[in-house]
């Protein structure tokens, strides 16, 4: 028996990085595991590997700042599976570390439709399914130490990040108060992922600040450890842990 055996859970992102170790994590703990990604190439990959390792996977092809998409991902889960228990709110995207005067409208208003508006629409899309369900639901948001500090990411990124670690305690404070529906959040540090190929033209003052929080002397971490921390959230074993935020940074900001 798995620690997540036969729940239904979405992970997004799950093409690349965290996502693809939360969602193998996941199948391998049992649950059936809705894929979704913008890269439908990357996402055929995933659930090949994991179908072909004999767990249970379907996948959906979602860019997570489109309503559309997010509402059609939450159909296919029930459609599919029969239920939704668990929703990771798990893709996201970089800025460039673009100070507030060097942000443009279009990558501020990328950024936070892709991490601060999708994992909201995505999240009342699954609460609308997880109040009928007499066990509720879980709700894993992926934010990131710039969630919780100034410089570990540019002005839309800390922004976006800080948004989501308020919507995960408003969700917790509310259907998880009276309700039967857990939300929290994890907040990694630097991980071995495909993002930092995105960072192709940082911004001066941006990069300067956060190298002066040691950032490049920080500890690395691998997506699975971040997957395990997400298999916690999402089983029974943290069935008293709501509205929290877990920091997984091999103690980074501990210094
Ligand atoms: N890698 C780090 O150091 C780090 C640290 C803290 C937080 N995070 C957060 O972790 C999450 C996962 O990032 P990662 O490091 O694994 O990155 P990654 O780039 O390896 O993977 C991100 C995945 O999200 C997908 N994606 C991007 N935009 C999308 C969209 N609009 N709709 C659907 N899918 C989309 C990408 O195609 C990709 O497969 C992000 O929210 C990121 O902000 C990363």
């Amino acid at each position: 028996m798995g620690k997540l055996q036969d729940k239904v859970a979405i992970v997004t992102g799950a093409g690349s990085g965290m996502g693809l170790a939360i969602a193998t994590a996941y199948a391998h703990e049992g649950a059936k595991v809705v894929l979704a990604d913008i890269n439908a190439e990357t996402l055929n990959k995933v659930e090949k590997a994991i179908t072909e390792a004999g767990d249970t996977a379907t996948s959906v092809t979602a860019d997570m700042s489109k309503e559309d998409d997010i509402k059609n991902l939450v159909k296919e889960a029930v459609d599919t599976y029969g239920s939704l228990d668990i929703l990771v709110n798990n893709a996201g995207i970089m800025d460039n570390f673009k100070t507030v005067g060097n942000v443009s409208d279009d990558l501020w208003n990328k950024v936070i439709a892709i991490n601060l508006t999708g994992p909201f629409l995505a999240s009342r899309e699954a609460i609308n399914v997880m109040k009928d369900q007499e066990h509720g639901g879980v709700i894993i948001n992926n934010a990131s130490v710039g969630g919780l500090f100034g410089a570990r990411g540019g002005a839309a990124y800390a922004a976006s990040k800080h948004g989501l670690l308020g919507l995960t305690k408003n969700i917790a404070a509310t259907y998880g108060t009276f309700g039967n529906i857990r939300a929290n959040a994890i907040a990694p540090g630097s991980v071995a992922t495909n993002i930092g190929n995105s960072i192709t033209d940082p911004d001066p003052l941006g990069g300067q600040a956060i190298a002066a929080t040691g950032a490049n002397d920080s500890p690395m971490g691998q997506p699975e450890q971040i997957a395990a921390v997400a298999v916690f959230l999402g089983s029974e074993d943290s069935n008293f842990v709501n509205g929290d935020v877990i920091k997984a940074d091999g103690g980074w900001t501990a210094r």
